[in-house]
């Protein structure tokens, strides 16, 4: 199934869709775009969630607004990557759900160890796999030694589908594929303007198979196969 790994099509949840109206909308546009499975990824700043049992019922209220929803939504969450993430409760209920695979995004600042211990910890307590959300955004803040580092990491690469529009983009892009990181790609929306679903710029650029291995990296790691 076509799948987009990234979007905040929820309505009124995170900085995406802002009500159920802006929702219906993108997830017709990634229809007519060709995307039939869209997995719902809300941030998750741990700073600011009372906790994530508190954050799943609110998504699960989100969801319940759009169940017209022309696709098959899957949810799961945007975790942001925060000192004692690893420790919180409940923290492997983030993962997208029937899958053992979990979305971690960096912060956009510099560069740390303890970033990739809580990776480590997240992902190996809870027999997790991480997919590292839009691996080229981190290039303006990490330098070249830090990105090698994250590539180092056992883990899926995610990438925007507007990826391709800068040198420094391409070029990891060009790196990732040519040695076989296992990569997926997701729009990213959050609006119909700024960062509306852009499956178009992604089609015109990738060939089919690395579509497909896309799409398939769900049911290799869904724990109901
Ligand atoms: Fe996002």
């Amino acid at each position: 199934m076509r799948t987009d790994y990234h979007s905040h099509i929820l309505p009124k949840i995170d900085d995406g869709a802002k009500d159920v109206e802006m929702s219906m909308k993108m997830l017709e546009i990634l229809k007519t775009q060709g995307i039939e499975r869209v997995i719902a990824t809300p941030h998750f700043y741990l700073h600011k969630q009372k906790s994530v049992s508190d954050f799943l019922r609110k998504r699960d209220n989100a969801l319940k607004k759009i169940d017209s929803s022309p696709l098959e939504i899957v949810t799961g969450a945007e975790v942001a990557i925060e000192h004692g993430l690893s420790e919180v409760k409940d923290i492997e209920k983030l993962a997208i759900t029937g899958t053992n695979l979990i979305l971690l995004e960096f912060p956009y600042s510099h560069f740390a160890e303890w970033m990739i211990e809580e990776i480590h910890n997240v992902t190996y307590e809870h027999n997790l796999k991480p997919i590292i959300a839009h691996v080229h955004r981190y290039i303006p803040y990490y330098n070249k030694s830090d990105m090698e580092q994250i590539l180092k990491i056992d883990a899926i690469f995610q990438v925007n589908n507007e990826a391709l529009r800068i040198f420094k983009e391409k070029r990891l892009m060009k790196k990732l594929l040519k040695n076989d990181f296992p990569v997926v790609f997701g729009s990213d929306c959050h609006n119909l303007s700024s960062r509306k679903p852009n499956f178009d710029l992604l089609f015109k650029k990738i060939k089919e198979n690395l579509l497909d291995e896309s799409d398939f990296v769900f049911e290799k790691y869904s724990i109901n196969k």
